[in-house]
């Protein structure tokens, strides 16, 4: 739902809405940022990276060194609560190689932020946000449309800040149709992977007649045969960086580049890594509306309430017993290949085993399998529920994430702030996030952290986290250190805006 304090509904279109477009356009004060992303969170999102564009524009604000804004697909699917309440900017066209298209620009505030949104109902008003046979298209266009919105706003920030391979093409442009044009040029530019397996990958042939871009700029989008929009975008922009440091470094090789290591190796002089954060007001063990009971460092009372009602709800014995929790999209990238592994193994123990998600049908189909024939110590829920995550985050005891591949991760986070505790694959952000307790001394650390990617590797410290369970006063210890990890965007905002000080 939209914020109380947001005004009436004024999506009302006039032709020129100059006294608003002046309010959002006015003299800027400070240093400015534009974001550009599909989808960010309270209006639209699908995953982490919604998360981030919804938390961390905000942070920076708060610093108060930059100017933040954020611009968005207009989605058939937004909540109504927030479509409502968009105010009208005006409108112009957008020319995409043959194409003349209409663009419509809205914005709302929330928190000092900015946020545009760019609508076109041929393009964005469907159910769902991606998986269409035109996503190139629709995401050229939307790339386009920003790349118009700067001069019909005329509002031409110091940086051009996109994210993934839905935006690959708003650098791409700045780049090259826009590089000498008045206010563009001097525009510089920062291109987020939060996940290099996704590319955005096209025939060759599509390069003019759907991008518009002239064959003079072909050799930076080329790559394996095709045109690739994170490749273009990693060549064009001024600085890449990633979303923890280790993934920076893992992105050169191989198994983790998707194809992409020629790209990242020869850029590598401009490509880093900052760790996301969190937004630790909405995950707080204290305040969350989803929790059967508040619970905290000093009081860890509610954290045992929460697990028997969540072993209620899922009906499971209420006993003592470690709840291990997993949740995840059910894809194989998540490492759920080792925990099919040796799930029945670790169902042998005097555990309780919960996954909450959904994904590929072969994981839907085995966890429903399994939680099936070990009824009463496992449960499946295939489906993407925040409510209940929150439930069984605060009412489980381990957490586990084997990623195979994570760019950032943010559940290992979430699970550590409600006293869950993580046993984690070193790898990406996983690796920059837990430290682990599983080392020799055994006195620090917030979780349980194994090397390769092996499946009898994560059943041994699996298993060494079941039994330091039973060890209450270690394992109180280690629920109040991983409680109080610093997730806060702080750091991460400071790393941003040194990143946006290189843009001179
Ligand atoms: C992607 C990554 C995930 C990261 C998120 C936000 O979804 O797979 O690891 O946390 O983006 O950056």
């Amino acid at each position: 739902m939209a914020e109380k304090t947001v005004k009436k509904a004024t999506t009302k279109k006039t032709s020129k809405n100059t006294a608003e477009k002046a309010k959002v356009t006015a003299v800027k004060p400070k240093k400015s940022v534009l974001m550009v992303a599909s989808e960010a969170n309270p209006f639209i999102g699908t995953g982490g990276l919604a998360d981030v564009l919804g938390s961390l524009p905000i942070s920076l604000c708060e610093n108060g060194n930059y100017d933040v804004r954020v611009i968005l697909p207009l989605y058939g699917d937004m909540e109504e609560g927030y479509r409502s309440h968009l105010t009208f900017l005006g409108n112009f066209n957008v020319e995409l190689a043959w194409r003349n298209q209409y663009c419509g620009l809205f914005y709302y505030k929330r928190k000092n932020v900015t946020f545009y949104f760019v609508d076109n109902e041929y393009y964005f008003k469907r159910k769902g946000l991606y998986g269409f046979f035109d996503d190139g298209e629709r995401f050229a266009f939307f790339s386009k449309a920003v790349i118009d919105s700067l001069g019909f706003l005329n509002y031409y920030p110091d940086v051009l800040h996109a994210h993934d391979w839905q935006t690959a093409l708003s650098v791409i442009y700045l780049k090259t149709l826009y590089k000498n044009s008045f206010g563009y040029d001097r525009i510089k530019s920062i291109f987020t992977i939060h996940n290099i397996e996704y590319q955005g990958k096209y025939d060759k042939m599509l390069l003019g007649d759907l991008f518009g871009l002239g064959t003079d700029v072909e050799y930076l989008l080329e790559y394996d045969g095709c045109l690739n929009l994170m490749k273009g975008a990693i060549e064009l922009s001024d600085f890449v960086n990633t979303v923890s440091p280790t993934y920076a470094e893992e992105i050169k090789h191989e198994f983790y580049a998707h194809g992409l290591q020629y790209a990242i190796n020869a850029n590598a002089h401009k490509i880093s890594g900052i760790l996301n954060g969190i937004d630790v007001n909405l995950f707080n063990s204290e305040t969350n509306e989803s929790l059967f009971a508040p619970f905290s460092v000093d009081n860890l009372d509610g954290k045992k309430v929460c697990k028997k009602e969540l072993q209620k709800l899922l009906g499971l014995p209420e006993r003592d017993v470690p709840i291990i929790a997993i949740i995840s999209r059910l894809v194989s990238h998540k490492g759920l290949d080792l925990v099919k592994h040796v799930l029945e193994d670790v169902l042998c123990e005097d555990v309780q085993v919960v996954i909450l998600g959904k994904g590929e049908t072969y994981y839907e189909s085995y966890f429903s399998y399994i939680a099936d024939k070990y009824q009463g110590k496992c449960r499946a829920i295939i489906a993407y529920n925040r409510d209940l995550s929150t439930k069984i985050y605060s009412g489980s005891d381990i957490f586990l994430m084997p990623s195979k591949q994570e760019p950032c991760g943010l559940s290992q986070m979430i699970a550590a702030r409600y006293g869950s505790i993580p046993v984690v694959r070193s790898t990406g952000g996983l690796k920059d996030s837990i430290t682990p307790f599983n080392d020799e001394n055994r006195s620090s650390g917030i979780g349980f952290v194994f090397n390769e990617y092996n499946a009898d590797e994560m059943l041994y410290v699996l298993k060494d986290a079941i039994f330091t369970y039973g060890n209450k006063p270690v394992w109180e210890a280690l629920i109040k250190r991983a409680m109080q990890a610093d997730f806060t965007w702080t750091k991460s905002a400071k790393n941003y805006e040194k990143l946006y000080d290189l843009c001179k």
